[in-house]
């Protein structure tokens, strides 16, 4: 008990106290931008709810670097977000293979000699059927890439974290996490799994002065929830229950991310906080 008393690290009672060790940030932003002077590394941020949040904390002032599986989807992205003024680079990342989490941390210390923040979107669904079904593959396949992965990312992040004396962790779950899709049974467990991560590492963690938070999106315009045809055929139920009036935009969970990585949220960790339009949740 006696850790929850611990006095606040240095480094997350203000932005103006932290040190400003990376070497180039978006040229458009104001100094003064809630970001500015900092480093974030996101995966799955090609596009979706990952390049949302990559345009956004580089508008706040970050430098981000940007990863996913495929180097012609991060060069089309670096270079939308290079052409509005914004500071970022990017390189291919398949988060469940350590050569390329080991290759996405050391581009990022190349470019800007630190990290501050780690916002893990990427995110696998390729199973649409019952649960018990499921094959070990399948298992592995959703687990290693939805859970273990964010995991061992930060776990390549964290010396750097520690040296910047501070640091914030956002990951994604989803709303199947509280409320599960038919036919999504693994999709749904791994994505329960992220909340409990959060909640594990936060604790871990609040003592380095790193605050691990998780954005848990409802229903999002993607090609993610397009492509699964579950989801969007869920939205007349929800609006009947919640009264929720349609689907969210990527843009929308943005903001968020942004203000759990600022100072504003610095007595905030370990939360799972919903971006649905509704939450059936107290
Ligand atoms: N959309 C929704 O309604 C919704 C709701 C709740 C939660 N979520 C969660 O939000 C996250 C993003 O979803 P989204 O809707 O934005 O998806 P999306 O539009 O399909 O984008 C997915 C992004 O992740 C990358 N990616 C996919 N697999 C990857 C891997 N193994 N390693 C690295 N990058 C990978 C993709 O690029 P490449 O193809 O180049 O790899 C792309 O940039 C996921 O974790 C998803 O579970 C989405």
């Amino acid at each position: 008990m006696a850790a929850i008393f611990r006095p606040i690290p240095w480094a997350f009672r203000g932005s103006l106290c932290l040190p400003l060790s990376a070497r180039r940030f978006s040229k458009t932003v104001d100094e003064n931008r809630s970001l500015a002077g900092k480093v974030a590394v996101i995966t799955g941020s090609t596009r979706g709810i990952g390049f949302a949040i990559a345009r956004r904390l580089a508008q706040d002032g970050a430098h981000v670097v940007i990863s996913s599986r495929k180097q012609e989807n991060v060069d089309e992205a670096v270079t939308i977000l290079k052409e509005e003024g914004l500071s970022v680079t990017g390189t291919m990342c398949h988060v469940g293979k350590a050569e390329d989490r080991q290759h996405l941390v050391t581009t990022a210390l190349k470019h800007s000699g630190g990290i501050d923040f780690l916002v893990c979107v990427a995110g696998v669904n390729p199973l649409v059927g019952s649960t018990l079904g499921a094959s070990e593959q399948i298992w592995d396949k959703i687990l290693d890439v939805n859970v273990k992965s964010p995991a061992l990312l930060l776990s390549k992040v964290l010396p750097y974290m520690e040296n910047r004396r501070g640091g914030s962790v956002v990951l994604v779950s989803s709303g199947v996490a509280y409320v599960p899709v038919p036919k999504l049974g693994v999709y749904n467990t791994s994505k329960t799994a992220l909340l409990g991560l959060c909640k594990s590492l936060a604790m871990e963690l609040a003592p380095k002065g790193i605050r691990v938070n998780c954005l848990v999106p409802g229903i999002i315009k993607t090609d993610f929830s397009l492509r699964e045809k579950t989801m969007p055929n869920m939205l007349p139920d929800m609006n009947k229950i919640f009264g929720v009036q349609r689907l969210g935009e990527p843009e929308e969970c943005a903001g968020l991310v942004s203000f759990l990585c600022s100072s504003d949220a610095s007595y905030i960790t370990g939360e799972n906080i919903m971006v649905a339009g509704f939450s059936s949740k107290l």
